[in-house]
């Protein structure tokens, strides 16, 4: 047995347990908080009938997304990052932006997709407690860089 790649399993296995972030019912109430959950801080909406956890800092530019305004793009429901207006949706992460063909002058703008932009994380509930799972996708996404290194909320060395 390797002691140190058990060590490293360990640490994985705790870095993907699901953390407590508050009670179903003061969520509903106040239809967002903001929680740390392994030393990487999101923020948990609640939106018509559904929770939705996402990493706080927007990804463009480290935005505080608790802060933005919730609205509907092209029928998707997306939280406004206050700074510079970027849309996410909430269900997806996915960066949406509005746009024509410069070429038609007569186009209509459409919303199109940049793709995921802001890592999505689970929630689940549980006997009214709320718990935040944080993903596990590999792939590399934008908002992992306010996410960790300089710009985290709570240093690994405290
Ligand atoms: Fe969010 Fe720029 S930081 S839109």
């Amino acid at each position: 047995m390797d002691p140190a790649g058990s060590e490293q399993d360990l640490e994985t296995k705790e870095q993907y347990a699901s953390v407590y972030v508050g009670r179903e019912e003061d969520i509903k109430r106040s239809e967002r908080i903001t929680a740390v959950v392994h030393d990487r801080e999101v923020v948990i909406f609640y939106h018509k009938g559904e929770f939705h956890a996402m990493d706080i800092r927007c990804y463009h530019s480290g935005g505080p997304l608790h802060l933005g305004e919730i609205e509907e793009f092209d029928g998707r429901a997306c939280i406004v990052c206050p700074w510079h207006k970027y849309k996410i949706t909430l269900e997806t992460g996915e960066g949406l932006y509005q746009s024509i063909n410069p070429k038609d002058p007569s186009a209509e703008p459409m919303w199109y997709s940049k793709g995921i932009k802001q890592r999505i994380h689970t929630v689940t509930v549980d006997n009214g407690n709320i718990y935040v799972t944080l993903s596990k996708e590999p792939f590399k996404c934008d908002s992992d860089f306010y996410a960790t290194g300089l710009f985290k909320v709570i240093p690994s060395f405290f």
